[in-house]
């Protein structure tokens, strides 16, 4: 038995004695949980039946909201993310909530103005947010002023966190060592802390750096220390127990169907691990059998075709090969795909240290991680033997000018020079808080958004998604009717997926052509796997027997009219790439095709307008980063088909410059 850790008893009912100190648990499932397992898809109603069981747990706080389930609410599920957060507080009255907070950047992927941040935080504390998890993707900590100020001013948590990362196999080397975090930890009490996190975000942290860490902190800190690790690499649950040796107050685990693989240690291993020892959490096994039942039953068939399955293995050793967050390495796979050029990962690979070394060693997390994987994937696809850096993201260079704050290291000098040649804020990198060269954000987004914002609530929906925001609250408001595709699907309708696929299995499902009926508005798409086969199946619920058209896939690309693009608007989805065939009376200039599946952000240029070889014409959405696309040579652009928003694949023809 380590020091830290004294068994008194081990009868779980009637001997079981209060832990001096016990080990404080937050539970992910309903933010990190589905984040980490099933792509954020995780629907309110999906949370309601379990919401006020967890309650009654005994959890030092349940995380609920922040991190991406704000961007995917409002963009694939069509729910109101501030809804969730009243609706949710209306089950769960007594357990604190907790948001992750990416500081200036706050639920989205930019640092956005003071304006923005500080009504973004006074909303959601109004809203019932109790503790505000923050952090910088920089670990640059003047991101955390301005959200920070409004915490305090509206008398909640402030947990500071430091995110973990490594650029050796282990704690140390030149950057990220000991002295790094332990100074990190002084700055954040300095600031206010009410409580430290170390979140390990890719689950890079062993167990014995982790007590070594803890110690650490413990030494210079009364603040409580919060361990997040996820088990991506199959390490986190010896990193909870050796935080708990070091003296760890509070750990993160999920509810079992969501926890593991990239996500978190399930909870009631742990319990059962630490009954009656002086850390015993004092929860009750049972009430979370209860839930992990609700959850199984009612809830889980609704997003099991979501969990990643293709592997056997639930941890991803990569992660300890490259240092790398697990996510990323998916995003980067799915990227490839989408483009073609998965046969390229091993290049990905070994580009991604180097891209992240000229970036100033940033740690890898959204949206830091992002930016990374996307500028490498455009290297290798793009780069020549004579230029590298060939296609350089709005992102790359808005870090380059310092928009995101102070790199670990300084950037590369000549990346930096480059990536800020014309670059209209200025050539000159800032060296100042980021946010200071911001102008406030939110009169200007009023005038641009009008009436279709109702509230603050709205304004902040849209200030921070632009597009994807606008859309959402005109589907909120009745301007236009959501797409299919956001709505949710029913345990009846996963079990007529289920019957199709079985009747796929056994060679009964019959392809009807020449007959089939016209498809109605009711029709939803489902990918249908069969060991190595993709079909793609459109089911119609016009009555007990669902029509069975066959539609592969590639048929949904917008071959005449652009506007029609595939329903499926996530350019992150993992589709096939659809082909897209070029309009047939555009026969003179040169077209000028998307390279990568997306979403068109904006036209930098309108049709009629000259344009120079090199010069931004169209802005693209891909994997979250945008790519403004430049023109492939002089002249008049003409043939815009596309606007804002529009979804496009890969060759799409964006415009003809004549
Ligand atoms: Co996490």
């Amino acid at each position: 038995m380590s020091d830290n850790v004294v068994m008194t008893a081990m009868n779980y009912d009637s001997k079981r004695p209060a832990a001096a100190n016990p080990v404080k648990i937050m539970d992910l499932s309903l933010r990190d949980g589905h984040q980490s397992l099933f792509a954020t898809r995780g629907r309110t109603e999906d949370m309601i039946p379990v919401a006020e069981m967890m309650d009654e747990v005994g959890f030092w706080a349940l995380e609920t909201w922040g991190g991406a389930t704000f961007d995917t609410m409002h963009r694939f599920l069509n729910e109101d993310p501030w809804e969730r957060l009243r609706t949710l507080k209306r089950y769960a009255k007594k357990t604190p909530f907790s948001m992750l907070l990416r500081a200036q950047n706050l639920v989205g992927y930019r640092n956005y103005a003071d304006d923005v941040a500080t009504a973004f935080v006074d909303r959601a504390a109004e809203n019932g947010m109790d503790i505000f998890r923050t952090f910088d993707a920089l670990n640059d900590y003047r991101n955390f002023e301005t959200v920070v100020k409004q915490i305090k001013k509206s008398g909640k948590h402030f947990q500071g966190c430091m995110c973990y990362t490594l650029t050796e196999p282990r704690l140390g080397g030149d950057v990220y060592n000991l002295d790094y975090y332990v100074g990190k930890a002084k700055e954040l009490e300095s600031m206010g802390a009410n409580s430290i996190c170390i979140k390990d975000m890719a689950g890079m942290i062993a167990p014995y750096d982790v007590y070594a860490l803890v110690k650490a902190l413990k030494a210079v800190t009364k603040l409580p220390i919060h361990l997040h690790s996820h088990f991506t690499s199959g390490m986190a649950s010896m990193a909870q127990l050796k935080a708990i040796e070091a003296g760890v107050d509070i750990l993160d685990t999920c509810m079992t169907p969501y926890a593991y693989r990239t996500s978190h240690p399930a909870i009631e291993p742990l319990v059962m691990s630490l009954l009656g020892t002086n850390r015993d959490t004092g929860f009750d096994i049972r009430k979370l059998a209860a839930i992990n039942e609700v959850l199984e039953k009612q809830v889980m068939p609704k997003y099991k075709h979501l969990l990643d399955d293709s592997k056997v293995s639930i941890i991803d050793i990569n992660v300890l090969l490259h240092q790398t967050p697990g996510g990323m390495l998916s995003n980067l796979v799915g990227q490839l795909r989408e483009m073609d050029a998965l046969d390229r990962i091993g290049e990905v690979y070994k580009e991604l240290p180097r891209v992240r070394k000229d970036l100033g060693q940033i740690p890898l997390v959204t949206p830091t991680s992002q930016i990374v994987g996307v500028q490498t994937v455009n290297n290798v696809l793009y780069d020549t033997p004579d230029e590298r850096y060939k296609m350089i993201t709005g992102q790359v260079k808005d870090l380059c000018y310092g928009l995101y704050g102070k790199t670990a290291v300084p950037i590369d000098a000549e990346l930096q020079k480059k990536a800020l040649k014309g670059y209209p804020r200025g050539e000159e990198p800032i060296t100042c808080r980021p946010a200071e060269v911001l102008a406030p954000e939110l009169e200007k987004a009023k005038a641009e958004i009008g009436d279709l914002a109702a509230d603050m609530d709205d304004l902040l929906i849209y200030a921070q998604f632009p597009v994807t925001g606008k859309k959402f609250l005109e589907w909120k408001y009745g301007v236009t009717a959501a797409p299919d595709s956001v709505k949710p699907i029913t345990l009846e309708s996963v079990k007529k997926q289920d019957e199709l696929i079985k009747k796929a299995k056994a060679g009964e499902l019959v392809e009807r052509k020449a007959d089939a009926p016209a498809k109605s508005e009711r029709v939803r798409s489902f990918n249908v796997f069969l060991d190595n086969e993709y079909f793609s199946v459109d089911v119609d619920p016009t009555g007990d027997a669902p029509a069975v058209v066959s539609a592969p896939r590639v048929a949904a690309a917008p071959a005449a009219a652009p506007a029609a693009a595939p329903k499926a608007a996530a350019p992150a989805a993992a589709a096939p790439a659809a082909a897209a065939p070029a309009p047939a009376a555009e026969t003179h200039g040169t077209r000028m095709l998307a390279p990568m599946p997306g979403m068109i952000v904006k036209y930098v240029k309108a049709i009629g307008d000259t344009v120079t070889k090199g010069e931004a014409v169209v802005v693209l959405e891909a994997m979250k980063m945008e790519n403004a696309l430049v023109a492939p040579c002089d002249g008049i652009v003409k043939g815009i088909k596309l606007k804002s928003g529009d979804t496009v694949a890969k060759g799409a023809v964006l415009c003809v410059i004549e």
